[in-house]
Protein backbone atom coordinates (compact mmCIF):
# COMPACT_ATOMS: atom_id res chain seq x y z
CA UNK A 1 0.00 0.00 0.00
CA UNK A 2 2.97 2.32 0.80
CA UNK A 3 4.35 1.61 -2.58
CA UNK A 4 1.34 3.08 -4.14
CA UNK A 5 1.21 6.03 -2.35
CA UNK A 6 5.09 6.40 -3.51
CA UNK A 7 3.60 5.61 -7.62
CA UNK A 8 0.78 8.26 -6.96
CA UNK A 9 2.23 10.94 -5.37
CA UNK A 10 5.36 10.25 -7.94
CA UNK A 11 2.68 10.59 -11.20
CA UNK A 12 1.45 13.67 -9.27
CA UNK A 13 4.70 15.60 -9.17
CA UNK A 14 5.57 14.76 -12.80
CA UNK A 15 1.82 16.33 -13.05
CA UNK A 16 2.56 19.19 -11.28
CA UNK A 17 6.28 19.87 -12.62
CA UNK A 18 5.06 19.50 -16.79
CA UNK A 19 2.50 21.88 -16.03
CA UNK A 20 4.21 24.44 -14.01
CA UNK A 21 7.03 24.61 -16.32
CA UNK A 22 5.00 24.69 -19.65
CA UNK A 23 5.07 20.66 -20.96
CA UNK A 24 1.88 19.44 -20.71
CA UNK A 25 -1.93 20.96 -19.91
CA UNK A 26 -5.13 20.45 -19.32
CA UNK A 27 -7.19 20.02 -22.58
CA UNK A 28 -9.55 22.76 -22.67
CA UNK A 29 -8.73 23.24 -18.97
CA UNK A 30 -10.91 26.60 -18.66
CA UNK A 31 -13.98 24.92 -19.68
CA UNK A 32 -13.02 21.98 -16.64
CA UNK A 33 -11.08 19.99 -19.27
CA UNK A 34 -12.21 17.11 -21.83
CA UNK A 35 -11.52 13.90 -20.49
CA UNK A 36 -8.98 11.94 -22.78
CA UNK A 37 -7.37 15.07 -24.15
CA UNK A 38 -4.03 17.19 -22.81
CA UNK A 39 -2.40 20.25 -24.93
CA UNK A 40 1.23 20.32 -25.37
CA UNK A 41 2.97 23.57 -24.37
CA UNK A 42 6.39 24.90 -25.77
CA UNK A 43 8.64 22.73 -23.95
CA UNK A 44 6.25 19.49 -24.17
CA UNK A 45 6.42 20.71 -27.93
CA UNK A 46 10.17 20.98 -27.90
CA UNK A 47 10.83 16.90 -26.57
CA UNK A 48 7.79 15.59 -28.63
CA UNK A 49 9.70 17.33 -31.74
CA UNK A 50 13.28 15.83 -30.53
CA UNK A 51 11.50 12.20 -30.19
CA UNK A 52 9.32 12.49 -33.37
CA UNK A 53 12.99 13.64 -35.22
CA UNK A 54 15.15 11.29 -33.67
CA UNK A 55 12.59 8.30 -34.68
CA UNK A 56 12.50 9.83 -38.17
CA UNK A 57 16.22 9.88 -38.71
CA UNK A 58 16.65 6.46 -37.43
CA UNK A 59 13.78 4.64 -39.39
CA UNK A 60 13.48 6.88 -42.41
CA UNK A 61 16.38 8.98 -43.32
CA UNK A 62 19.38 6.66 -41.79
CA UNK A 63 17.63 3.60 -44.14
CA UNK A 64 17.57 3.55 -47.62
CA UNK A 65 14.57 0.87 -47.27
CA UNK A 66 11.67 3.72 -46.48
CA UNK A 67 9.05 5.75 -47.56
CA UNK A 68 7.88 8.73 -45.52
CA UNK A 69 4.22 9.14 -46.02
CA UNK A 70 1.82 11.76 -44.47
CA UNK A 71 -1.99 10.68 -45.03
CA UNK A 72 -5.25 12.74 -44.54
CA UNK A 73 -7.20 11.36 -41.20
CA UNK A 74 -10.30 11.29 -42.88
CA UNK A 75 -10.72 8.43 -45.24
CA UNK A 76 -13.48 6.68 -47.06
CA UNK A 77 -15.65 4.80 -44.65
CA UNK A 78 -14.87 1.41 -46.98
CA UNK A 79 -11.07 1.28 -45.57
CA UNK A 80 -12.55 0.75 -41.99
CA UNK A 81 -14.59 -1.58 -43.44
CA UNK A 82 -12.02 -3.75 -45.42
CA UNK A 83 -9.45 -3.50 -42.62
CA UNK A 84 -11.98 -5.36 -40.22
CA UNK A 85 -11.83 -2.16 -37.84
CA UNK A 86 -15.95 -1.37 -38.13
CA UNK A 87 -17.16 -4.98 -37.32
CA UNK A 88 -13.20 -5.74 -34.61
CA UNK A 89 -11.66 -3.12 -33.33
CA UNK A 90 -13.68 -2.75 -29.88
CA UNK A 91 -13.17 -3.30 -26.04
CA UNK A 92 -15.17 -4.88 -23.55
CA UNK A 93 -17.54 -2.55 -21.99
CA UNK A 94 -19.33 -3.34 -19.14
CA UNK A 95 -22.30 -1.18 -17.08
CA UNK A 96 -23.05 -0.57 -13.57
CA UNK A 97 -26.85 -1.55 -13.19
CA UNK A 98 -27.33 1.22 -10.62
CA UNK A 99 -26.13 4.07 -11.71
CA UNK A 100 -25.45 3.61 -15.53
CA UNK A 101 -21.63 4.14 -15.38
CA UNK A 102 -19.82 2.68 -17.77
CA UNK A 103 -16.22 0.45 -17.13
CA UNK A 104 -13.56 -1.34 -18.92
CA UNK A 105 -14.93 -4.99 -18.16
CA UNK A 106 -10.95 -6.05 -18.21
CA UNK A 107 -9.66 -2.82 -15.96
CA UNK A 108 -12.43 -4.09 -13.04
CA UNK A 109 -11.02 -7.39 -12.55
CA UNK A 110 -7.61 -6.45 -12.71
CA UNK A 111 -8.51 -4.15 -9.76
CA UNK A 112 -10.86 -6.96 -8.15
CA UNK A 113 -7.31 -9.27 -8.41
CA UNK A 114 -8.01 -11.03 -11.31
CA UNK A 115 -5.41 -11.98 -14.66
CA UNK A 116 -7.01 -10.76 -17.46
CA UNK A 117 -4.36 -11.39 -20.10
CA UNK A 118 -5.81 -13.98 -23.31
CA UNK A 119 -9.25 -13.70 -21.80
CA UNK A 120 -12.11 -13.67 -24.00
CA UNK A 121 -15.12 -10.87 -23.29
CA UNK A 122 -17.61 -13.98 -22.98
CA UNK A 123 -14.79 -15.24 -20.34
CA UNK A 124 -14.51 -11.43 -18.54
CA UNK A 125 -18.72 -11.75 -18.42
CA UNK A 126 -18.50 -15.49 -17.16
CA UNK A 127 -16.09 -14.29 -14.32
CA UNK A 128 -17.80 -11.04 -13.21
CA UNK A 129 -20.89 -13.51 -12.66
CA UNK A 130 -19.25 -16.03 -10.96
CA UNK A 131 -16.91 -14.27 -8.86
CA UNK A 132 -20.05 -11.71 -7.94
CA UNK A 133 -17.50 -8.91 -9.26
CA UNK A 134 -19.34 -5.13 -7.82
CA UNK A 135 -18.64 -1.72 -9.87
CA UNK A 136 -16.34 0.97 -7.99
CA UNK A 137 -19.56 2.17 -6.60
CA UNK A 138 -20.31 -1.41 -5.03
CA UNK A 139 -23.06 -2.16 -7.54
CA UNK A 140 -24.11 -5.15 -9.73
CA UNK A 141 -22.66 -4.85 -13.03
CA UNK A 142 -24.70 -5.61 -16.41
CA UNK A 143 -23.55 -8.11 -19.65
CA UNK A 144 -19.41 -7.34 -20.95
CA UNK A 145 -20.06 -5.98 -24.42
CA UNK A 146 -18.04 -4.67 -27.63
CA UNK A 147 -17.70 -1.38 -27.26
CA UNK A 148 -16.08 0.11 -31.09
CA UNK A 149 -13.77 2.77 -30.32
CA UNK A 150 -13.77 4.64 -33.22
CA UNK A 151 -15.45 7.89 -33.69
CA UNK A 152 -17.98 8.68 -36.06
CA UNK A 153 -18.41 11.63 -38.08
CA UNK A 154 -20.10 12.69 -41.41
CA UNK A 155 -18.78 14.42 -44.12
CA UNK A 156 -20.40 17.23 -45.74
CA UNK A 157 -24.23 18.47 -45.55
CA UNK A 158 -26.18 15.19 -45.43
CA UNK A 159 -25.94 13.36 -42.61
CA UNK A 160 -26.85 9.60 -44.23
CA UNK A 161 -25.03 5.65 -44.35
CA UNK A 162 -23.21 7.17 -47.18
CA UNK A 163 -21.90 10.36 -45.51
CA UNK A 164 -20.04 8.55 -42.44
CA UNK A 165 -16.71 8.62 -41.46
CA UNK A 166 -14.25 8.29 -39.26
CA UNK A 167 -11.29 9.46 -37.62
CA UNK A 168 -8.91 7.25 -37.89
CA UNK A 169 -7.83 5.12 -34.76
CA UNK A 170 -4.34 3.77 -36.38
CA UNK A 171 -2.01 5.88 -38.69
CA UNK A 172 -1.62 2.11 -40.61
CA UNK A 173 -4.19 2.33 -43.01
CA UNK A 174 -3.07 5.40 -45.02
CA UNK A 175 0.29 3.57 -45.93
CA UNK A 176 -2.17 0.54 -46.79
CA UNK A 177 -4.05 2.40 -48.95
CA UNK A 178 -0.98 4.50 -50.59
CA UNK A 179 1.04 0.77 -50.86
CA UNK A 180 -0.25 1.19 -54.99
CA UNK A 181 1.34 4.86 -55.24
CA UNK A 182 4.38 3.81 -53.49
CA UNK A 183 4.90 0.69 -56.04
CA UNK A 184 4.21 2.66 -58.88
CA UNK A 185 6.15 5.43 -58.01
CA UNK A 186 9.42 4.29 -56.88
CA UNK A 187 9.08 0.83 -58.21
CA UNK A 188 10.73 -0.29 -54.56
CA UNK A 189 12.27 -4.19 -54.25
CA UNK A 190 11.29 -6.14 -51.30
CA UNK A 191 11.91 -5.92 -48.66
CA UNK A 192 10.88 -2.14 -48.30
CA UNK A 193 8.70 -0.05 -45.88
CA UNK A 194 6.30 3.19 -45.03
CA UNK A 195 6.42 5.09 -42.59
CA UNK A 196 4.47 8.14 -40.90
CA UNK A 197 3.76 10.04 -38.07
CA UNK A 198 0.34 11.64 -36.90
CA UNK A 199 -2.41 11.46 -35.18
CA UNK A 200 -4.76 8.64 -33.83
CA UNK A 201 -8.35 8.72 -32.29
CA UNK A 202 -10.03 6.50 -30.00
CA UNK A 203 -13.11 6.84 -28.22
CA UNK A 204 -11.50 5.23 -24.95
CA UNK A 205 -14.04 4.27 -22.34
CA UNK A 206 -11.77 4.35 -19.25
CA UNK A 207 -9.02 7.18 -20.89
CA UNK A 208 -6.78 7.81 -17.89
CA UNK A 209 -3.18 7.92 -16.21
CA UNK A 210 -2.31 11.17 -17.72
CA UNK A 211 -1.19 11.28 -20.91
CA UNK A 212 -0.77 7.00 -21.04
CA UNK A 213 -4.29 6.54 -22.59
CA UNK A 214 -6.01 9.53 -24.58
CA UNK A 215 -8.73 9.68 -27.24
CA UNK A 216 -6.85 11.80 -29.02
CA UNK A 217 -2.55 10.43 -29.38
CA UNK A 218 -0.23 10.92 -31.72
CA UNK A 219 1.63 7.04 -33.62
CA UNK A 220 4.70 6.91 -35.59
CA UNK A 221 4.38 3.73 -37.26
CA UNK A 222 6.09 1.38 -39.88
CA UNK A 223 4.53 -0.94 -42.28
CA UNK A 224 7.21 -2.90 -43.69
CA UNK A 225 6.68 -5.21 -46.15
CA UNK A 226 8.76 -8.74 -46.96
CA UNK A 227 8.39 -11.83 -48.61
CA UNK A 228 7.15 -14.36 -46.77
CA UNK A 229 9.61 -16.76 -45.90
CA UNK A 230 11.60 -13.45 -44.26
CA UNK A 231 8.46 -12.51 -41.97
CA UNK A 232 10.68 -14.12 -38.65
CA UNK A 233 14.15 -12.70 -39.67
CA UNK A 234 12.43 -9.17 -40.36
CA UNK A 235 10.77 -9.13 -37.06
CA UNK A 236 13.13 -10.19 -35.17
CA UNK A 237 15.52 -7.57 -36.63
CA UNK A 238 12.85 -5.08 -35.89
CA UNK A 239 12.42 -5.72 -32.10
CA UNK A 240 16.07 -5.05 -31.79
CA UNK A 241 15.95 -1.91 -33.37
CA UNK A 242 12.67 -0.63 -31.67
CA UNK A 243 14.96 -1.81 -28.27
CA UNK A 244 17.83 0.69 -29.54
CA UNK A 245 15.82 3.52 -30.29
CA UNK A 246 14.24 3.53 -26.75
CA UNK A 247 17.93 3.18 -25.17
CA UNK A 248 20.39 4.81 -27.79
CA UNK A 249 18.15 7.53 -28.99
CA UNK A 250 16.05 8.08 -26.41
CA UNK A 251 17.82 6.89 -23.03
CA UNK A 252 15.65 5.50 -21.46
CA UNK A 253 16.81 3.13 -18.36
CA UNK A 254 17.26 -0.67 -19.74
CA UNK A 255 15.80 -2.04 -16.93
CA UNK A 256 12.53 -0.98 -17.18
CA UNK A 257 12.09 -2.10 -20.10
CA UNK A 258 10.19 -5.71 -20.62
CA UNK A 259 9.42 -7.81 -23.41
CA UNK A 260 6.31 -9.02 -23.29
CA UNK A 261 4.58 -11.95 -26.00
CA UNK A 262 0.94 -11.17 -26.49
CA UNK A 263 -1.47 -14.28 -25.87
CA UNK A 264 -3.07 -15.61 -28.99
CA UNK A 265 -6.91 -13.95 -27.39
CA UNK A 266 -5.23 -10.60 -26.94
CA UNK A 267 -3.72 -10.23 -30.65
CA UNK A 268 -5.31 -7.75 -32.78
CA UNK A 269 -7.66 -9.18 -35.11
CA UNK A 270 -5.14 -8.59 -38.13
CA UNK A 271 -1.82 -10.05 -36.07
CA UNK A 272 -0.39 -13.76 -36.17
CA UNK A 273 2.27 -12.61 -33.35
CA UNK A 274 2.70 -9.85 -31.72
CA UNK A 275 5.18 -8.74 -28.96
CA UNK A 276 4.64 -5.46 -26.89
CA UNK A 277 7.32 -3.81 -25.15
CA UNK A 278 6.32 -3.02 -21.87
CA UNK A 279 7.73 0.12 -19.33
CA UNK A 280 7.89 0.73 -15.98
CA UNK A 281 5.78 3.73 -15.05
CA UNK A 282 4.90 5.24 -12.15
CA UNK A 283 1.95 3.45 -11.97
CA UNK A 284 2.83 0.18 -13.08
CA UNK A 285 4.46 -2.49 -15.69
CA UNK A 286 2.49 -1.18 -18.66
CA UNK A 287 1.95 -1.25 -22.61
CA UNK A 288 4.59 1.72 -24.28
CA UNK A 289 5.45 -0.03 -27.86
CA UNK A 290 3.91 -2.74 -30.09
CA UNK A 291 5.26 -5.31 -32.25
CA UNK A 292 2.81 -6.90 -34.81
CA UNK A 293 2.83 -9.48 -37.83
CA UNK A 294 0.35 -8.14 -39.93
CA UNK A 295 0.97 -11.24 -42.87
CA UNK A 296 -0.77 -10.15 -46.31
CA UNK A 297 -4.04 -9.24 -44.08
CA UNK A 298 -4.30 -5.82 -45.10
CA UNK A 299 -2.89 -5.30 -48.94
CA UNK A 300 -5.56 -8.73 -49.38
CA UNK A 301 -8.32 -7.22 -47.67
CA UNK A 302 -8.18 -3.87 -49.37
CA UNK A 303 -7.62 -5.23 -52.68
CA UNK A 304 -10.77 -7.19 -52.63
CA UNK A 305 -12.50 -4.44 -51.66
CA UNK A 306 -11.43 -2.00 -53.69
CA UNK A 307 -10.81 -4.46 -56.59
CA UNK A 308 -7.73 -2.57 -56.76
CA UNK A 309 -4.75 -5.29 -56.94
CA UNK A 310 -2.26 -4.64 -54.76
CA UNK A 311 -0.11 -7.55 -55.10
CA UNK A 312 3.85 -7.64 -55.89
CA UNK A 313 5.90 -9.21 -58.62
CA UNK A 314 8.99 -10.94 -57.05
CA UNK A 315 11.78 -10.15 -60.41
CA UNK A 316 14.02 -12.70 -58.48
CA UNK A 317 11.69 -15.55 -57.75
CA UNK A 318 8.84 -14.41 -60.85
CA UNK A 319 6.47 -15.19 -58.71
CA UNK A 320 3.51 -12.37 -58.06
CA UNK A 321 2.29 -12.53 -54.49
CA UNK A 322 0.89 -10.33 -51.74
CA UNK A 323 3.94 -9.21 -49.51
CA UNK A 324 3.86 -9.75 -46.08
CA UNK A 325 3.90 -6.84 -43.67
CA UNK A 326 5.48 -6.75 -40.41
CA UNK A 327 4.47 -3.58 -37.98
CA UNK A 328 6.75 -1.58 -35.65
CA UNK A 329 4.13 1.21 -33.62
CA UNK A 330 5.18 3.50 -31.32
CA UNK A 331 2.88 6.19 -29.43
CA UNK A 332 4.79 9.38 -29.15
CA UNK A 333 2.75 10.22 -25.81
CA UNK A 334 3.40 7.28 -24.13
CA UNK A 335 7.25 7.48 -25.02
CA UNK A 336 6.75 10.98 -23.74
CA UNK A 337 5.47 9.87 -20.23
CA UNK A 338 8.25 7.34 -20.38
CA UNK A 339 10.97 9.53 -20.74
CA UNK A 340 9.91 12.24 -17.93
CA UNK A 341 9.18 8.94 -15.72
CA UNK A 342 12.54 7.83 -15.86
CA UNK A 343 13.93 11.57 -16.10
CA UNK A 344 11.99 12.81 -12.65
CA UNK A 345 14.83 12.61 -10.22
CA UNK A 346 15.25 14.26 -6.40
CA UNK A 347 18.23 14.69 -4.94
CA UNK A 348 19.86 17.16 -1.77
CA UNK A 349 21.17 19.34 -3.75
CA UNK A 350 18.96 21.92 -3.69
CA UNK A 351 21.33 23.94 -0.63
CA UNK A 352 19.94 24.74 3.20
CA UNK A 353 18.54 20.68 3.58
CA UNK A 354 16.14 21.41 0.73
CA UNK A 355 15.58 18.22 -1.95
CA UNK A 356 16.25 19.68 -5.44
CA UNK A 357 13.93 18.07 -8.12
CA UNK A 358 15.20 18.14 -11.60
CA UNK A 359 14.65 16.28 -15.01
CA UNK A 360 17.58 14.15 -15.90
CA UNK A 361 16.80 14.10 -19.84
CA UNK A 362 19.50 12.86 -21.67
CA UNK A 363 20.60 15.78 -23.79
CA UNK A 364 19.53 14.09 -27.67
CA UNK A 365 15.65 14.85 -26.02
CA UNK A 366 15.95 17.52 -23.73
CA UNK A 367 13.99 20.53 -24.79
CA UNK A 368 16.50 23.13 -24.31
CA UNK A 369 20.25 22.13 -24.08
CA UNK A 370 22.06 25.05 -23.02
CA UNK A 371 20.96 27.81 -21.09
CA UNK A 372 23.41 30.97 -20.78
CA UNK A 373 22.82 34.08 -17.98
CA UNK A 374 24.22 36.86 -16.52
CA UNK A 375 25.12 36.81 -13.20
CA UNK A 376 23.36 40.15 -12.61
CA UNK A 377 20.33 41.63 -14.43
CA UNK A 378 21.13 44.95 -13.79
CA UNK A 379 24.76 45.67 -15.11
CA UNK A 380 24.34 46.15 -18.53
CA UNK A 381 28.25 45.13 -18.98
CA UNK A 382 26.98 41.66 -17.95
CA UNK A 383 24.39 41.52 -19.66
CA UNK A 384 25.58 42.57 -23.13
CA UNK A 385 28.58 39.95 -22.84
CA UNK A 386 25.82 36.80 -21.75
CA UNK A 387 24.04 38.52 -25.26
CA UNK A 388 27.20 38.30 -27.32
CA UNK A 389 28.37 34.37 -25.90
CA UNK A 390 24.41 33.49 -26.47
CA UNK A 391 24.23 34.27 -29.81
CA UNK A 392 27.83 32.31 -30.55
CA UNK A 393 26.59 29.38 -28.67
CA UNK A 394 23.29 29.50 -30.39
CA UNK A 395 24.57 29.70 -33.64
CA UNK A 396 25.94 25.58 -32.86
CA UNK A 397 23.40 24.20 -30.95
CA UNK A 398 20.26 26.40 -31.61
CA UNK A 399 18.22 24.59 -28.56
CA UNK A 400 20.21 27.34 -26.27
CA UNK A 401 17.98 29.63 -24.21
CA UNK A 402 18.59 33.28 -22.89
CA UNK A 403 17.78 33.83 -19.17
CA UNK A 404 17.98 36.83 -17.07
CA UNK A 405 14.26 36.15 -15.08
CA UNK A 406 15.05 36.19 -10.73
CA UNK A 407 18.05 35.38 -8.96
CA UNK A 408 20.86 33.29 -10.32
CA UNK A 409 19.75 30.34 -7.87
CA UNK A 410 16.08 30.76 -9.36
CA UNK A 411 17.16 30.25 -12.71
CA UNK A 412 19.23 27.05 -12.05
CA UNK A 413 16.35 25.47 -9.98
CA UNK A 414 14.03 26.49 -13.38
CA UNK A 415 16.81 25.17 -15.73
CA UNK A 416 17.02 21.85 -13.66
CA UNK A 417 13.39 21.48 -14.01
CA UNK A 418 13.10 21.55 -17.46
CA UNK A 419 15.98 19.28 -17.46
CA UNK A 420 18.54 21.78 -19.43
CA UNK A 421 21.73 19.60 -19.37
CA UNK A 422 24.26 22.67 -19.16
CA UNK A 423 23.97 26.37 -17.63
CA UNK A 424 26.37 28.72 -18.76
CA UNK A 425 26.66 32.16 -16.55
CA UNK A 426 28.77 35.30 -17.22
CA UNK A 427 30.03 36.87 -13.96
CA UNK A 428 32.57 39.64 -13.44
CA UNK A 429 35.86 37.70 -13.85
CA UNK A 430 34.97 37.19 -17.12
CA UNK A 431 34.63 41.05 -17.90
CA UNK A 432 37.37 42.10 -15.35
CA UNK A 433 39.88 39.12 -15.38
CA UNK A 434 40.29 36.10 -18.01
CA UNK A 435 37.24 35.65 -20.29
CA UNK A 436 36.17 32.66 -19.30
CA UNK A 437 32.48 31.73 -18.17
CA UNK A 438 30.91 29.53 -15.17
CA UNK A 439 29.93 26.22 -16.68
CA UNK A 440 27.55 24.09 -14.36
CA UNK A 441 25.96 20.49 -14.93
CA UNK A 442 22.81 19.58 -14.02
CA UNK A 443 23.47 16.41 -12.80
CA UNK A 444 26.47 16.57 -9.88
CA UNK A 445 25.87 20.58 -9.64
CA UNK A 446 29.86 20.82 -10.05
CA UNK A 447 30.97 24.18 -12.03
CA UNK A 448 33.79 24.78 -13.75
CA UNK A 449 35.64 27.79 -15.45
CA UNK A 450 36.12 27.32 -19.43
CA UNK A 451 37.55 30.21 -22.17
CA UNK A 452 35.03 32.18 -24.03
CA UNK A 453 36.52 30.63 -27.27
CA UNK A 454 36.20 27.13 -26.46
CA UNK A 455 32.55 26.55 -24.71
CA UNK A 456 30.74 25.76 -27.96
CA UNK A 457 32.89 23.21 -29.03
CA UNK A 458 33.61 22.01 -25.01
CA UNK A 459 29.58 21.80 -25.14
CA UNK A 460 29.06 20.47 -28.23
CA UNK A 461 31.36 17.54 -27.16
CA UNK A 462 29.94 16.86 -23.58
CA UNK A 463 26.10 16.90 -25.64
CA UNK A 464 27.43 14.13 -27.66
CA UNK A 465 28.22 11.70 -24.82
N1 LIG B 1 -1.37 0.03 -35.95
C1 LIG B 1 -1.26 -0.80 -34.80
C2 LIG B 1 -1.78 -0.19 -33.60
O1 LIG B 1 -2.39 0.87 -33.64
P1 LIG B 1 -1.96 -0.51 -31.00
O2 LIG B 1 -1.22 -1.46 -30.09
O3 LIG B 1 -3.43 -0.45 -30.90
O4 LIG B 1 -1.49 -0.89 -32.47
C3 LIG B 1 -0.02 1.20 -31.03
O5 LIG B 1 -1.37 0.94 -30.78
C4 LIG B 1 0.58 2.15 -30.01
O6 LIG B 1 -0.18 3.35 -29.98
C5 LIG B 1 0.54 1.63 -28.56
O7 LIG B 1 1.63 0.78 -28.28
C6 LIG B 1 0.61 2.93 -27.79
O8 LIG B 1 1.94 3.39 -27.70
C7 LIG B 1 -0.19 3.88 -28.66
N2 LIG B 1 -1.59 3.98 -28.18
C8 LIG B 1 -2.61 3.14 -28.46
N3 LIG B 1 -3.74 3.55 -27.85
C9 LIG B 1 -3.42 4.66 -27.17
C10 LIG B 1 -4.17 5.57 -26.35
N4 LIG B 1 -5.47 5.42 -26.13
N5 LIG B 1 -3.51 6.63 -25.80
C11 LIG B 1 -2.19 6.84 -26.04
N6 LIG B 1 -1.45 6.01 -26.81
C12 LIG B 1 -2.05 4.95 -27.37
Amino acid sequence: MAMKKEENSKMEEIISLTKRRGFVYQGSEIYGGLAGTWDYGPYGVALRNNIKSLWWKKFVTDREDMYGLDAAILMNQNVWKASGHVSGFADPLVEDLKTKKRYRADHLLEQAGFEVKGLKPEQMDALIKEKLVKSPDGNPLGEVRQFNMMFKTYIGAQQSDDSISYLRPETAQGMFVNFKNIRDSFSPKLPFGLAQIGKAFRNEIAPRDFIFRLREFEQMEIEYFVNPAEWRQQFDAFYAEQYSFLTDSLGLNPSKIHKVEVPDADRAHYSKHSVDTEFDFPFGQKELLGLAYRTDFDLKAHSEASKVDLSYFDEETKERYFPHCIEPTFGVDRLMLAVLSDAYTEDELGGEGEKRVYLKFSPKVAPVKVAVFPLLKNKPLLVEKAREVYQMIRKEIPATMFDDNGNIGKRYRRQDEIGTPFCVTIDFDTIEKDNTVTLRDRDTGKQERVAIGDITLHLKEKLLK
